[in-house]
């Protein structure tokens, strides 16, 4: 099929375009460059800012000239902190830029979305593993802006939309070094940085209720989160599409200093580790239930949390 990948040029865009081509798929890549780099893509690319003034009918001209089967949309601002800081910038970016795509594939007769949602979607959960029906609250404004991006992809059903959206939990590792994550804003390539920096990786509290005190997340190997937007493509062809919602994990949760144990082992440098306090806004554990995605999309990820550190180390 024909795609369009918004964010393609991103560290999770560009896995994903390179899994869809791996999948027989053509694909044309829209970016903004903020914080994407070409060099990772060999596709057609069109360099254009999803919330600018221009997009929609930019994206009008794009939709009618390839004739799209699907779009993958990832083009969006993701820094937690970044969002409350500047809520309005992320309310453009990621709800008016979507905005755009939708009024360009409602005018051009385009009904097919892959939406890259998130699990800050939740925002605390008080549940060990979290189903997709929980009744989450965003706690801050990129949560909200991701669990309005997927109202805005369930309501657009009134033109017949056929839409999907997926709730990554953390995504880490690489596939290969040139498409590795770059952007020191997750706790493993922040860790990889202080170690490159020789300083010591900081671990955001250990009074949590957790087995050692730490937070636990779901952390997934970003080659298995590509592979299941390309699972989402073809579950957009099905006549029978009972949910439009998934999480996009392993069901398994890590604490940090687990994650920071395996990259002692992955760079054989034995580290010290610094306890700082907690952030604001970690919730103590965040773990996906993956129930859904492996029983409807036929999904579940392959690589572990080694192989995901490892990945991320060796491509530094
Ligand atoms: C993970 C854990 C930190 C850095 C965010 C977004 C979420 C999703 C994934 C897009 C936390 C701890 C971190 C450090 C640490 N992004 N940590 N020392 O906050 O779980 O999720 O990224 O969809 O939407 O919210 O990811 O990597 O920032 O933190 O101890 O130097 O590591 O406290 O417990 P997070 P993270």
């Amino acid at each position: 099929m024909k795609l369009l990948v918004t964010g393609g040029a991103g560290y999770i865009g560009s896995h994903v375009v390179r899994a869809a081509e791996a999948a027989g798929h053509s694909i044309v890549v829209v970016d903004d460059l903020s914080t994407g780099v070409t060099a990772r893509i060999d596709s057609e690319f069109v360099h254009l800012d999803l919330s600018s003034e221009t997009a929609q009918l930019t994206l009008e001209n794009l939709m009618r000239k390839h004739e799209f089967d699907s779009v993958i949309h990832l083009a969006a601002r993701k820094q937690v902190g970044q969002s409350v800081e500047q809520p309005e910038r992320y309310y453009l970016d990621n709800i008016g830029g979507l905005a755009n795509l939708l009024l360009a594939m409602r005018n051009s007769n385009l009904k097919s979305l892959v939406f890259s949602s998130s699990a800050a979607t939740y925002g605390m959960p008080d549940v060990d593993s979290v189903t997709e029906d929980y009744p989450g609250v965003p706690i801050n404004p990129y949560g909200e802006t991701k669990l309005i991006g997927e109202w805005m992809v369930k309501n657009a059903k009134v033109w017949g939309l056929k839409g999907v959206n997926l709730r990554y939990f953390n995504v880490a590792g690489c596939a290969v070094p040139e498409l590795n994550d770059t952007a020191p804003l997750n706790l493993i390539p922040i860790a990889i940085a202080a170690l490159k920096a020789g300083k010591s990786p900081i671990v955001f509290g250990e009074d949590y209720p957790t087995a050692d005190g730490s937070c636990i997340r779901d952390y997934v190997h970003v080659s298995d989160l590509a592979a299941a937007h390309v699972s989402a493509v073809d579950y957009l062809t099905q006549s029978e599409r009972p949910f439009d919602t998934f999480n996009v994990g392993t069901g398994t949760g890590a604490s940090v200093f687990e994650v920071l144990a395996e990259l002692k082992i992955a760079s054989g440098i034995d580290f010290e580790v610094s306890v700082g306090p907690r952030r604001a806004g970690d919730p103590p554990k965040l773990v996906a239930n993956v129930s859904r995605i492996e029983k409807v999309l036929g999904f579940s990820a392959k690589h572990n949390l080694k192989d995901i550190v490892k990945s991320a180390w060796d491509a530094s």
